[in-house]
């Protein structure tokens, strides 16, 4: 600094690229010195009347057309901080999050997740499928070993591993459980923004697919929490059954306080009845029952009682696969074009 004020002209010599002068300095190495303080002299001479360094840079730009300018030097350019806008406007479609969901054990959470995703797989929709219960059913009914898994939503969850890391391709996408993921709450529950940790991670891979259907454990804790807060839709499957019913209350409460605190786009798809025995009265009443109480909320489709359903995931398959041609199948196809009924409604 010190050295730039009494030596003005040099130094705003200096500070430009020698590179478009090289011919003229090689060839005359004295030139540039002979030559340059005429002109400086010329533009500069307000200069002399305000002493401070400041003009140099601009006494010298006026009259370097071809030069890089002093100013270009210190400061970015407007046009430098345009060039990479477009890539990140580009709108993509994101996927539809639909949770499966209903404290109550056993009522085909998994058997509906699993078989409704490759329904929607069939009709040529990309999906990916979250196993999020420790049990790892939906996992194991894709003939997957949860206890063999290496990197699994536990990861994903707790140590923020992106979701693409712990997927496995079968007949759909699956990001797996594994044993551990019985320790995530604990693990989680000092976590900041524990309740949206797979919010999180899907946005890594909500360009990927057009669905994402999140299998969900028999609680209400922090694992379910994660899966409605992430969610855009929630599929209740309920077994039909008076008692299955009851819990359905305890759902509703858990949804609303997500959509006060968490989460206020997400709502009820619908309320799908499950294992039903035609045959008999009381699975008859307990429909009418669950359209007295939830109305439209309650599927046209019905998913009926069958054995295939726990024989495909002991061959590590979903109905659609075991059985394509089976009624077990044609159930969730239909629940599948109910559910996109709805949506282009
Ligand atoms: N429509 C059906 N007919 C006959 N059996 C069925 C039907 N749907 C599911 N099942 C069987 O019922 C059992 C429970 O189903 P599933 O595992 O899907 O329930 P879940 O709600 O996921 O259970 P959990 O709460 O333990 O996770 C399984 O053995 C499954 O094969
Ligand atoms: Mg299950």
């Amino acid at each position: 600094m010190e050295e730039a004020v009494p030596e003005q002209p040099p130094v705003a010599e200096e500070q430009h690229p020698k590179a478009p002068e090289l011919p003229a300095a090689e060839v005359e190495p004295p030139a540039p010195v002979v030559e340059t303080p005429a002109p400086v002299a010329e533009v500069e001479a307000p200069k002399v009347v305000t002493p401070s360094p400041a003009p140099e840079a601009s006494s010298s730009d006026s009259e370097d057309s071809g030069r890089m300018k002093a100013s270009d030097l210190l400061t970015p350019s407007r046009q430098d901080l345009f060039v990479p806008a477009p890539a990140a406007e580009v709108p993509t479609k994101k996927a539809e999050v639909i949770a499966f969901a209903n404290q109550k054990g056993g009522v085909a959470k998994t058997t509906t997740t699993l078989n409704l995703a490759v329904a929607f797989a069939e009709s040529g929709y990309r999906v990916l499928c979250v196993d999020l219960d420790p049990q790892g059913n939906l996992t194991m009914s894709q003939g997957i070993d949860p206890d063999k898994v290496e990197k699994s939503l536990y990861d994903t969850l707790v140590h923020d591993m992106p979701i693409s890391e712990i997927i496995v391709k079968r007949e759909i996408d699956i990001a797996v459980a594994s044993i551990d993921l019985a320790g995530a709450e604990i693990a989680m529950s000092t976590k900041i923004g524990r309740e949206r940790s797979l919010e999180k991670a899907l946005k890594e891979v909500a360009g990927d697919y057009d669905y994402v259907c999140i299998d969900t454990p028999p609680s209400l804790g922090l694992l379910t929490i994660n899966a409605l807060t992430a969610a855009n839709k929630v599929i209740v499957p309920v077994q039909c059954e008076y008692l299955s019913m009851r819990g359905l209350v305890q759902l509703q409460n858990t949804l609303r306080m997500i959509q006060e605190n968490l989460n206020p786009d997400v709502k009820i798809e619908g309320i799908l009845p499950t294992m039903l025995d035609t045959r008999t009265v009381h699975a008859k009443e307990a429909v009418e029952i669950l359209e007295e109480n939830f109305g439209d909320l309650v599927f046209q489709s019905r998913i009926k009682k069958a054995i295939k359903f726990a024989e495909a995931p002991v061959k590590g398959a979903s109905v659609l696969k075991y059985d394509p041609e089976s009624n077990a199948a044609s159930y969730y196809r239909d629940l599948a074009k109910e559910v996109l009924a709805n949506e282009s409604a």
